[in-house]
């Protein structure tokens, strides 16, 4: 605390992120990154613009990534997309920040579910944007029929974070059928492990906004590129916040690099399906364990033992060098959110809990 900082600051409470510990031979199942490589096309772009001498590294990148909100409008062909829907940020974590400051903050409040990604509370402090949670039910499921009353805006991870569970395309067509007064944002970070994506519906609904990460299915955490997809005025008011922030959030190794990647589909073929049969082998082994586990469709699972203390677990695999994801919070401390590893790194795991649970 500090006698300079501005009122703001001593008003926020900052997210926190998963632990990136340096320790080396740690299995990592704690922040949803994935196993795999990417693309080596991807790896190959980006060696090129870095030449020999990186001499390409002076000049600032192209401001409005055109190269790659392209290659997303490629990549959504059949769903009509082009270049000017397609807004791009520093990872989806900035053009989420965008989105509460662009177009989520009105006079009535947000709705966004009581356990979904701890972001957007801090947005919504960080923005001074009024919300309301809306409870998961029983199976921390979302009811799209709970979200049917007076709004500013609809934000939901689909599928949800932490819990995994994924909301049917004809569900979000419902909530935008039901809200075409209000601006709903659709977080899909993990949507290509298993879910349709709503970019199907952006020509359809004006007021849709679809976020995107290439952190999760395209195994580029560490390169920070994200994107929303949406109809051209939506964009156009994240440019206008982007240009008021920083004109250059991708700089020119992201833009090849996450252009490769987005073209390069059989790639990410292979590593989604790779992932989703590790998630299935994963889920009957954590059932054979006594583990009650959420239907999942990204590459996390979240999953509680009836009869073992969650922290206590996780505490325990710690010391066995294995780090999942444990959140203090109502309704959910006794979960935990385990990021589908390799092969190797679920054998670990399940070996591991079968130690600590006998
Ligand atoms: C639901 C959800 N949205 C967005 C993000 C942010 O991803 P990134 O900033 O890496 O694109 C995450 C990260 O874990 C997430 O879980």
């Amino acid at each position: 605390m500090s006698q300079f900082w501005s009122p703001l600051v001593h008003r926020l409470t900052p997210y926190v992120p998963g632990e990136q510990p340096k320790l080396s031979d740690l299995i990592k199942l704690n922040t949803n990154e994935n196993p795999y490589p990417p693309s080596p096309r991807a790896v190959a772009a980006m060696q090129v613009e870095l030449g020999t001498d990186g001499t390409n590294l002076r000049l600032y990148p192209e401001p409005t990534a055109a190269l790659f909100r392209q290659a997303v409008a490629a990549h959504f062909a059949e769903f009509a997309i082009t270049a000017d829907q397609v807004f791009v940020g520093n990872g989806s974590d900035e053009v989420l920040a965008h989105t509460f400051m662009a177009l989520l903050k009105h006079q009535a409040p947000i709705l966004l579910p009581d356990i979904s990604y701890s972001f957007y509370p801090v947005y919504c402090g960080l923005y001074d944007v009024d919300s309301s949670t809306v409870p998961l039910d029983e199976k921390l499921e979302i009811r799209v029929a709970d979200y049917h009353r007076k709004n500013g805006g609809i934000i939901i991870a689909n599928p949800n974070a932490p819990t995994g569970c994924l909301l049917p395309l004809a569900d979000i067509e419902c909530l935008l059928a039901a809200n075409p007064q209000s601006p709903i944002v659709i977080d899909e970070a993990y949507i290509d492990f298993g879910g349709a994506t709503a970019i199907a519906l952006v020509n359809r609904y004006p007021n849709l906004l679809v976020i995107r990460t290439l952190s999760k299915s395209h195994s580029l955490a560490g390169l920070r590129v994200g994107y929303a997809v949406g109809n051209a005025s939506l964009i156009e008011a994240l440019v206008r916040i982007k240009d008021s922030f920083n004109s250059y959030p991708l700089d020119r190794l992201a833009i090849v690099g996450a252009t490769a990647a987005m073209d390069d589909k059989a790639h990410l073929e292979q590593t989604r399906q790779a992932v989703m049969r590790s998630r299935t082998t994963l889920i009957q082994n954590l059932q054979a364990l006594g583990f009650d586990v959420l239907p999942s469709a990204a590459n996390f699972i979240f999953a509680c033992h009836p009869q073992r203390d969650a922290a206590q677990l996780a505490a325990a695999l710690r010391q066995r060098n294995i780090i999942v994801r444990h959140f203090k919070l109502p309704r959910i401390d006794q979960h935990l959110r385990i990021t589908i590893g390799s092969d190797a790194q679920c054998q670990a795991l399940v070996a591991a809990l079968q130690a600590i649970l006998n």
